[in-house]
């Protein structure tokens, strides 16, 4: 039998309780493959724990083959194959994701020494809780046992919602867009770059649409999007961000035939300080995350793009002593 632990940090929270019945009822792994689920939360968030496993029992689940809840990172995160890093405190109205993260990062520093001394060596880390890119700094630098290349941060759901935006706005499926891209820190630094993108593979949708609608009402709409759900539920986005969770999951172990985003750091081309999680276009096979280089940027992407490394940049500076 192949079996997968994937252990999921804040199990008990919002969006894990999407997260955690859109793994289970996928397809991201065979059907023959069983899927141990590892679910961490704080001691006194077990007896909502505890609720969730139930529910999952009741879903009988085919390829479950066990839930273990705990309060303890060294049972969590024990030969975990996927380490889904979720549980931290999320921002609420009138706050910046940056403001989460002198809350936030002393989680990542702990559970990162934990994942490297329990985890298996080859384990896949996906940071989620906020600010992400830098907390998967915080990981990285703490967790010396797992490579680099095996730690991502998401960018998923902003990609997703680039999609979505520019899917209503030129009338055309979502499947049928291609190339589209987003750049930088998961803030409202990054860039959702559509200078590439193809539609039903041509440009020709996309050279037609008013630039004026791209920097004015495109960008800024993905860049503050999880501001709006946060506006309107009072609350930030939970089963979005799960789907988008899942999405990442899927490329990482299935591969991907478009361009993906995610925060990976990584010598690269673009002259991005390679000491930082940073989004760039990814071509993604099975293993293998390769940055796409060779993409010409002209000066408005350039502006963009420097404006988010500074951004990450000043992040590290905080944080520095954790590193
Ligand atoms: P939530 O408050 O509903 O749940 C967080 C859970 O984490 C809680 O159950 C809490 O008890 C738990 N937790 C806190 N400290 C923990 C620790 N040390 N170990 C284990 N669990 C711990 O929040 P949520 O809506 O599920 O969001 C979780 C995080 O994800 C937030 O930081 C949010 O900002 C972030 N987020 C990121 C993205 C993204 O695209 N990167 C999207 C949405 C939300
Ligand atoms: C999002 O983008 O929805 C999340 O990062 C939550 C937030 O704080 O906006």
């Amino acid at each position: 039998m192949k079996k997968k632990i994937i252990t999921i940090t804040g199990a008990a929270g919002n969006i894990a309780y999407s997260l955690i019945f859109r793994i289970l009822s996928g397809d991201i792994f065979e059907r023959n493959t069983k899927i141990q689920l590892n679910l961490l939360d704080i001691t006194t968030a077990l007896p909502i724990l505890l609720g969730v496993k139930l529910e999952i029992e009741d879903c009988a689940f085919t390829q479950l083959d066990d839930v273990i809840i705990t309060d303890d990172p060294e049972i969590a995160f024990a030969d975990s194959d996927f380490v889904l890093l979720v549980g931290a405190k999320p921002r609420t109205k009138g706050m910046q994701r940056a403001d989460l993260l002198l809350d936030n990062a002393s989680i990542f520093q702990k559970q990162a020494k934990i994942i490297n001394d329990k985890a298996k060596n080859s384990t896949k880390i996906i940071v989620v809780g906020n600010p992400a890119n830098t907390n998967a700094l915080i990981i990285q630098k703490n967790a010396k046992n797992i490579e680099s290349k095996n730690i991502s941060s998401l960018m998923r759901l902003d990609q997703n919602r680039a999609k979505s935006i520019l899917s209503a706005k030129t009338n055309c499926k979502v499947e049928n867009i291609q190339q589209l891209i987003v750049w930088g820190n998961h803030s409202a630094t990054q860039y959702p770059d559509i200078s590439n993108c193809t539609i039903n593979n041509s440009n020709d949708d996309i050279l037609s649409l008013d630039p004026r609608w791209i920097s004015d009402d495109f960008i800024p709409r993905v860049q503050n999007r999880g501001a709006e759900i946060i506006e309107h539920r009072g609350k930030s986005s939970a089963a979005s961000a799960a789907s988008a969770i899942y999405d990442h999951l899927n490329t990482i172990v299935n591969g991907s035939s478009d361009w993906e985003s995610m925060g990976i750091m990584t010598e690269n081309k673009y002259d991005i300080d390679d000491e930082i999680f940073f989004s760039y276009p990814l071509s993604i096979n099975k293993d293998k995350i390769n940055i796409i280089d060779n993409i010409e940027l002209n000066t408005s992407s350039i502006e963009y793009i420097k404006k988010s490394e500074k951004e990450l940049l000043s992040e590290r500076d905080i944080i520095k002593d954790l590193l």
